[in-house]
């Protein structure tokens, strides 16, 4: 890995460039020709993939092939729930839910509670499991379809996944963990074993299919470190690799590389007020000069400003607009006070929209979580055992974020159509 920026999992500092990461992981850019190829099997391309911000991918025209000749795929993607979703957190989101409305096809949402609690020393298991199910409810917020989308966290769906986590770890070296993850003697053995519990959603629809089914993981380009362990192993496994696409990182506030929930200031939160996202957009980084006058006479900088990232990213899907707003900041026609308030009124509106759906989605939960403890449920909900009943009770209470009484529906394994 290079000096200047550093890009893992769990850290991603510098101003990175893009270009020398799809050389350094190995990945594929999204080249034109690849684009057209998707116009013809879409119809169209999404403003995503137009302005470059997914721009990497590993055998997305292997995919494309599959799926022109009827193999259906899966979509898998994920969250690491250490804190509250952010909007750079949405960005892959919202693309997989463009994907999965194109191609009509479900998605296995992974909730890596397992993960946080061992990558970070304050998260106790309780509250990583907490922030799972408040992390689904930005996902479900996104309107994914019901009937084809299965959200669940490693801690609860644990039997399923640690079936297929313990295949792929015993073909995992210690030595491929530190030298893809930079692990020491220092880091803890559940995060060199990690790994594999973030493989296996990449295997489970062959699992549960019993065939093997073509999968598609779209996620920001740190993640791909994961997936390119994964990948080695598949074969060995008899599954096909899953693809990948990847995006570039929302950029935070303060303009740095990646929006991170380590800055909170610098971070828009989908629970933030209205009013605490306005007053953080209005502090916010930008391109602009010492005076009005001074910007007047030289412009602005549109390529380091964090508010027209923003633009660019998420919040103007027109290109004319987004041209003319960029030609304005160069050329001093416009100021940055008015760039911010703008923004801030975008990002307003659509927290309220979100902030509402996310209420909703309170009660959709069940029709969109899978877990392993159907079973345990059903015999709380006949008990014949009155000890066995008072044990299950005591283990849940200490362990699971579902308590006696909550009526929780499993959905139990998906099948293919
Ligand atoms: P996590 O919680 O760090 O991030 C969730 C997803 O958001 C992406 N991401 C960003 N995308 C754009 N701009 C940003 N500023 C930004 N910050 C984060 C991440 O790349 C990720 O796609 N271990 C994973 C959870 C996971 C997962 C997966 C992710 C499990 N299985 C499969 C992707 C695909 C994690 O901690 O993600």
């Amino acid at each position: 890995m290079n000096e200047e920026f550093k890009v893992t999992p769990w850290e991603v500092t510098g101003k990175v460039d893009y270009a020398r990461l799809i050389q350094e992981f190995g990945t594929e850019p999204i080249d034109d020709e690849l684009l057209q190829r998707w116009k013809h099997v879409t119809g169209s391309i999404p403003m995503a993939m137009q302005r470059k911000i997914f721009f990497s991918h590993r055998d997305l025209k292997w995919l494309l092939d599959k799926y022109e000749r009827g193999e259906k795929f899966v979509l898998y993607t994920g969250r690491g729930p250490s804190g509250d979703t952010h909007l750079g957190h949405l960005m892959p989101w919202m693309f997989t839910k463009y994907l999965q409305d194109t191609f009509d096809v479900p998605l296995y949402f992974q909730m890596t509670d397992d993960e946080k609690y061992l990558s970070k020393d304050e998260l106790s298991l309780k509250d990583a499991i907490s922030f799972s199910y408040e992390n689904a409810l930005d996902v479900i917020a996104l309107g994914f379809d019901p009937k084809k989308t299965y959200i669940f966290s490693d801690l609860e769906y644990d039997k399923t996944l640690y079936r297929i986590a313990v295949e792929v770890a015993k073909r995992i070296t210690f030595s491929t963990a530190k030298a893809v993850f930079g692990f020491d003697s220092s880091t803890n053995i559940g995060m060199i074993f990690f790994t594999s519990m973030q493989s296996a959603p990449a295997f489970l629809p062959s699992v549960q299919a019993g065939r093997n089914v073509p999968v598609l993981i779209p996620q920001a380009i740190d993640q791909d470190p994961h997936f390119r362990i994964t990948r080695d192993v598949a074969p060995k496994l008899g599954f096909y690799k899953p693809a990948a696409i990847h995006c570039t990182f929302l950029p935070s506030l303060a303009g740095s590389a990646k929006m991170s929930a380590s800055l909170p200031e610098t971070a828009i939160y989908t629970t933030d007020e209205p009013k605490t996202a306005r007053k953080k957009i209005l502090s916010a980084f930008t391109g602009g000069r010492v005076s009005v006058e001074e910007q007047r006479k030289m412009g602005g900088v549109p390529d380091v400003c964090a508010v027209f990232q923003y633009y660019y990213y998420v919040f103007e899907e027109d290109r004319e607009k987004l041209s003319e707003r960029e030609r304005k900041c160069v050329g001093g026609e416009i100021m940055c006070g008015e760039c911010k308030q703008d923004l801030a009124d975008r990002v307003v509106r659509f927290l309220e929209k979100h902030q509402e759906k996310r209420e909703e989605a309170k009660d959709k939960v069940l029709d969109y979580v899978v877990s392993d403890y159907s079973a345990v449920y059903d015999r709380l909900k006949r008990p014949q055992d009155k000890k066995e009943v008072a044990r299950l009770k005591k283990t849940m209470k200490e362990y699971y974020s579902v308590k006696e009484g909550d009526s929780i529906l499993i959905k139990r394994t998906w099948e293919l159509e």
